[in-house]
């Protein structure tokens, strides 16, 4: 006879009474001892979404303070829907990732316009939703709308994976039905918010990356890698490529309007933002195998800003401090810091930027990367 249900699935699975015994001290594990967050005094999914977006990559205690100025400054989904991108980015500064912010007004102005300020229900509906994925849809439809669906993000790969000994690589996309098959049957129909919320607790504050104290609790029986020695074997996971090595030279130009700053394309890394003008030392060679002396480079840039933007440089110099780095996601920056001059009366007619004096640039938003050059170059 053939089996309804395949033997993957089957593999991962519980008898009844394990179920039913895990369900239980699983919840009563979260009853006693459940993070107190702001996010949690109520069910509003306005303010459910918005935690979840922001701890997408972000850790709780960083999350927490820009979570109360965020809603103070947009209190529901219409002020958002209707913020000025200036006023949404100066609110997100800090927390990277620019394109979330983007998305969270993309969805905000979605559920204003779309369905008339009132939030979809189901997890199927919300993930039409702009930077609302099968993670952040299951959450917000679990613990808003009671909807019995699993919400996997790494804390649900790490503790499952280890609950049921799950060998599947998690880095791979075809793996998540493996887990939501295998998690589903889990939760209480009765709970299924608090159920997802107790995996966020329990992955993070018990069944961690490193150092788990999963033996120390009630769940020790339950978890079949801990019985048999092998929980930090799981979850399974193939190694991400490093991030790309990529040199820049940042032009840091004074004059008495201020600084000149170059706001970047509307797509791609750091889109809309302002930093000072950047130039690929890839830019700058004729081909790959091209090697430049310093010397050759300065004249270089001169000629790029020059044919790009009519601008005539003058003083190309290093600044004699320590380039800066920073990691994005699949690129790792190395950022050369020169200084440069060029007269005040300018014509920035074809330079994509503008003059910015001191108190200009406390007032817009500055992605992370601009604020360590800034810093390194204050360091002089
Ligand atoms: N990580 C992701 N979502 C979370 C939440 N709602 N509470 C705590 N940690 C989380």
């Amino acid at each position: 006879m053939q089996s309804t249900v395949s033997s993957t699935t089957k593999k991962y699975q519980m008898t009844p009474s394990e179920r039913e015994a895990f369900q239980t001290a699983f919840m009563a594990w979260y009853d006693e001892h459940r993070r107190d967050l702001p996010w949690r005094q109520n069910q509003e999914p306005y303010r459910v979404w918005l935690s979840e977006i922001m701890l997408q990559q972000t850790q709780v205690q960083t999350v927490i303070p820009y979570y109360e100025r965020f809603l103070a400054t947009f209190p529901n989904v219409e002020d958002l829907a209707a913020a000025p991108e200036e006023l949404l980015l100066k609110t997100w500064e800090g927390l990277g990732y620019y394109s979330r912010a983007r998305n969270l007004q993309k969805a905000a102005k979605q559920v204003v316009d779309d369905y008339q300020g009132k939030w979809p229900q189901t997890s199927a509906e919300l993930e039409k939703l702009a930077g609302i994925g099968p993670y952040t849809a299951g959450a917000i439809a679990s613990i808003c709308f009671g909807e019995v669906v699993p919400a996997i993000d790494g804390n649900a790969f790490r503790v499952f994976s280890r609950l049921l000994k799950i060998d599947a690589d998690i880095a791979n996309p075809k793996n998540r039905s493996i887990f939501y098959d295998a998690i589903l049957p889990l939760i209480p129909k009765d709970r299924p918010g608090d159920f997802n919320q107790a995996v966020m607790d329990f992955g993070s504050q018990v069944c961690t990356a490193k150092n788990p104290t999963v033996g120390d609790t009630e769940l020790a029986p339950f978890f079949r890698s801990y019985q048999d020695g092998t929980l930090l074997d799981y979850p399974v996971k193939t190694k991400k490529a490093k991030p790309k090595p990529v040199a820049l030279f940042a032009v840091v130009i004074e004059s008495e309007k201020g600084f000149l700053f170059q706001k970047r394309p509307s797509t791609g890394l750091l889109a809309n933002l302002t930093t000072y003008p950047l130039v690929m030392a890839e830019d700058l060679q004729d081909d790959e195998s091209e090697l430049l002396t310093p010397e050759e480079q300065m004249t270089r840039i001169e000629a790029c800003f020059k044919e790009a933007y009519g601008l005539t440089l003058a003083h190309l110099k290093p600044v004699p401090v320590k380039p800066v780095t920073h990691v994005f996601t699949h690129l790792k920056w190395t950022i050369t810091l020169l200084s440069a001059t060029i007269a005040k009366d300018s014509d920035l007619a074809f330079f994509p930027g503008e003059w910015y004096s001191k108190a200009a640039l406390a007032e817009i938003a500055m992605p992370t990367v601009q604020k360590k050059m800034a810093q390194r170059f204050d360091s002089l």
